[in-house]
């Protein structure tokens, strides 16, 4: 029998996620405006039309490119800051570790596509997963007092471990797993994104505040600055672990972190120093105590008394699943993340993606078949000579999508107008004028008067009735 199969989030009893530690780990997302960019942009091959995140180090934009083969596809494109993207030691960094991520291919993992350079501005392209991170879903469950089944806590887990096995066995580590890098997909996908992003940092020098603020989630051998191995990719998914099962967040900076940002990432690399894990409360889980040993090795300070590899981890994870009847599958995670919050986050994104694929196919215009209307002269003049040009090939009324103003921030359409149109220019001639038939031209008249044709009638008839006349006498 299945028992305990879903805990609220938070766990009655327990506080919520220390709403003051969150906000002083990351206080760039409240604060900081949502991205530098007037949407929708081009940048080399990708529409940037949406913001979905800020981080550390970079804006996320959601964008559209099109592939080889003339569709068009989603990616998430990460604009990198610009006190990192004009620092050349960092650039060189990225792109090496860029290349070894580009080169991890998993289920499990972002795939990374690109990394571009234009206009002194540095971008990932990678994998967009629609959805959520685990950051945002436990925000949300918190808010919303949604329950979060504790299936699907093993199952993110047990995803996010098959990914770090995988990376591991490729000899790369992570060095930054924490909920904003877990990525959940509305079809039940869990990945992990952001490999090498943070040994890109660690390259180049002292550990700064971009890093500092992920202290939360670090080794006690990360937050010394000491070398690291897979084992400090073991225990930060023990804190996510923890953390899931405790619905809070494992380590909380101290009162002093309310008035400042340096106090909190302070008080936070302190304890992740010292890793003094906090004791998790029963739940009366299935053999609970199973499952704190697991928590427990995945984080014991010293490395060598860790899980030796992420596999390890997983293979104790999945037999706790199996036989505490608490397995779950991607499947039935996705259709309880739409349910719980699809309406909310995707209908917005779709309008905006409509919006754009608006824009990409052209000025709205709206023309009447030539069989059926005679323009007016003054009716001609206000017809563009583009559409004209539409017109004589035969292409039907074609107006903007209605979503097209209806969605479109003021900012976005203000930019779509004005700002950038020729960013937006393609030059394939938009589908809709390839795909309608040609109507047929309409048959025009010989222009005669009515009255000339008549009077050479009335003077033929004359001809001949004088003709008669005279051959009769
Ligand atoms: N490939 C992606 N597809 C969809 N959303 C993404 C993708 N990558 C990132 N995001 C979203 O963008 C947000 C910001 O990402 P970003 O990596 O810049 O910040 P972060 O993970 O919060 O911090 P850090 O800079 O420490 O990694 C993430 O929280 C996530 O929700
Ligand atoms: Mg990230």
């Amino acid at each position: 029998m299945r028992r305990g199969g879903t805990l609220p989030y938070p766990p009655s009893g327990l506080p919520a996620l220390p709403l003051g530690a969150a906000r002083e780990e990351t206080p760039r997302r409240r604060a900081a405006p949502r991205g530098g960019r007037l949407l929708p942009c081009q940048i080399g091959r990708y529409t940037l039309f949406d913001h979905i995140g800020q981080g550390g180090m970079a804006d996320l934009y959601l964008a559209r490119v099109r592939t080889d083969l003339g569709a068009a596809r989603l990616v998430a494109i990460k604009e990198v800051a610009p006190r990192f993207a004009h620092d050349p030691r960092f650039v060189e960094m990225l792109a090496s570790e860029a290349r070894l991520a580009a080169g991890l291919r998993h289920a499990s993992i972002v795939q990374v596509e690109d990394l571009c350079r234009e206009d002194g501005s540095l971008f990932i392209a990678m994998e967009y997963v629609e959805g959520l991170d685990l950051r945002e879903l436990l925000r949300r469950c918190a808010r919303q007092k949604v329950k979060f089944p504790v299936a699907f806590s093993l199952l993110i887990i047990a995803e996010a471990l098959q990914a770090l096995a995988y990376a591991h066995r490729k000899g790369v580590v992570h060095r930054d797993v924490s909920p904003s890098n877990v990525l959940l997909s509305f079809e039940g996908e869990i990945k992990l994104c952001d490999f090498g992003i943070a040994r890109a940092h660690e390259r180049c020098g002292a550990m700064d505040e971009a890093l500092q603020g992920k202290a939360g989630y670090m080794s006690p051998e990360q937050a010394r600055g000491e070398a690291l191995d897979a084992r400090s990719d073991v225990f930060a998914a023990g804190i996510l672990l923890w953390e899931l099962l405790a619905g809070r967040r494992m380590y909380s900076a101290g009162p002093g972190a309310a008035l400042s940002k340096e106090a909190a990432r302070g008080d936070l690399l302190e304890l992740a120093r010292r890793a003094s894990i906090p004791p998790l409360v029963e739940r009366g889980l299935p053999d609970e105590a199973a499952l704190h040993a697991i928590v427990a090795r995945a984080l014991a300070v010293a490395p060598d008394d860790r899980y030796p590899s992420a596999a390890a981890m997983l293979q104790d994870i999945a037999a706790y699943a199996a036989a505490a009847e608490l397995t779950a599958s991607p499947l039935r995670f996705g259709a309880w993340l739409r349910d719980n919050f699809g309406a909310e986050l995707v209908a917005p994104r779709r309008a905006r993606e409509r919006a754009v694929r608006a824009l990409e196919l052209g000025p709205p215009a709206v023309i009447e078949p030539i069989a059926t209307v005679a323009i007016a002269p003054s009716a001609r003049e206000a017809v563009t000579p583009s559409a004209m040009d539409i017109g004589a090939q035969g292409a039907m009324a074609m107006a903007a999508p209605p979503a097209m103003e209806a969605a479109a921030p003021p900012a976005r359409a203000a930019g779509a107008q004005g700002a950038e149109p020729a960013a937006l220019a393609f030059a394939e001639p938009p589908p809709w004028a390839r795909a309608q038939p040609p109507l047929a031209r309409p048959q025009q008249r010989w222009p005669v008067p009515w009255l000339v044709h008549n009077a050479l009638l009335f003077a033929l008839a004359a001809l001949v009735i004088a003709g008669c006349y005279l051959a009769a006498r």
